[in-house]
């Protein structure tokens, strides 16, 4: 009697089954950054240990983009979508994403089908596009101001408040690379106005730190896509123009006490 009702509810447990069922992700995103783009389709319950019972469709637009038949272990990628594919042993645990080049993903609805045997099932994933900024809007002030400051502070040495535009930094090494030129100047200004000191060689020091923090700073950005190294080089160019300031500060200081100091003739 026991053994009859244990196999009735076996039996009862594999029809009830006739389903897959898939851990549902409504959407992925991808950016500038991915160089694969990874749509994602998990089935939880395949059973067979077999690769020739699992049959995998991936359709866009209600067009098969994507054929995996594992009786004949065969993938087949439609025209539009050439660099996509599975990884078939990953599907004997589930795994049915999708990968493919950037350059072939679409945004839109891609249905995932699965069939073993006689189970089967679909899900839908969104893929959607996101646009990254490299720096955030308050990154971007402060990469521009610290150098016009720089600048502007340098030229305060000379006696003079030149209007200077960033408007047309076309590019950020533009902006960070040629900041070494402001410490050559700077270097210039002290050994015209009065000589090396140590207090100027310690600006210029604070300088150059600022200027090699910056650089750093500009270079890690540069390699990454999306830059985790904002901050350093912010902070760089910061100091660079902190030392343009107490050069500034410095100068008026030793200008008020000996009046010799006489700017560049600009003929
Ligand atoms: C894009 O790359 C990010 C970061 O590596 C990753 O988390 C995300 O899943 C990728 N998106 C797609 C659609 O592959
Ligand atoms: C998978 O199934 C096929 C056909 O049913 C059979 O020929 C093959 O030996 C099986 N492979 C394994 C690893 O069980
Ligand atoms: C494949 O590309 C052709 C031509 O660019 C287009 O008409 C068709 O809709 C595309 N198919 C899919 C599934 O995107
Ligand atoms: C994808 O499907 C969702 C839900 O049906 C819908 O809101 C969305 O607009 C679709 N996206 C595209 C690009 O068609």
């Amino acid at each position: 009697m026991w053994p009859l009702v244990v196999v009735l509810l076996l039996a009862s447990v594999r029809c009830g089954s006739a389903q897959l069922i898939f851990n549902v992700i409504k959407s992925v995103e991808y950016t500038l950054c991915n160089q694969t783009v990874v749509i994602p389709c998990f089935v939880n319950n395949v059973e067979t240990k077999n690769i020739t019972e699992l049959y995998v469709r991936w359709k866009f637009k209600g067009e098969n983009i994507f054929i995996f038949d594992g009786s004949k272990r065969m993938s087949k990628p439609s025209s539009n979508f050439s660099s996509a594919k599975i990884t078939p042993p990953e599907l004997l645990r589930g795994i049915a994403s999708l990968k493919m080049d950037k350059s072939d993903a679409v945004v839109g609805n891609y249905t995932c089908e699965v069939t073993e045997l006689s189970r089967e099932g679909e899900t839908i994933i969104e893929l959607k596009y996101r646009v990254v900024s490299w720096f955030s809007p308050n990154e971007n002030i402060l990469i521009v101001i610290f150098p016009v400051l720089a600048i502007l502070l340098f030229w305060g040495q000379f006696g003079i408040v030149s209007e200077y535009s960033a408007k047309n930094a076309s590019g950020l090494g533009l902006i960070v690379l040629p900041t070494v030129i402001l410490i050559l100047l700077h270097y210039c200004v002290f050994m015209i106005a009065m000589g090396m000191s140590s207090y100027t060689i310690s600006i210029l020091i604070l300088q150059i730190l600022g200027y090699v923090l910056s650089v750093v700073g500009f270079s890690l950005c540069v390699s990454e896509c999306i830059p985790v190294h904002g901050p350093l080089l912010i902070s760089g160019l910061g100091i660079i123009a902190l030392a343009e300031l107490l050069g500034l500060v410095y100068m008026k200081c030793v200008a008020s006490n000996h009046r010799t100091i006489q700017p560049p003739k600009s003929n």
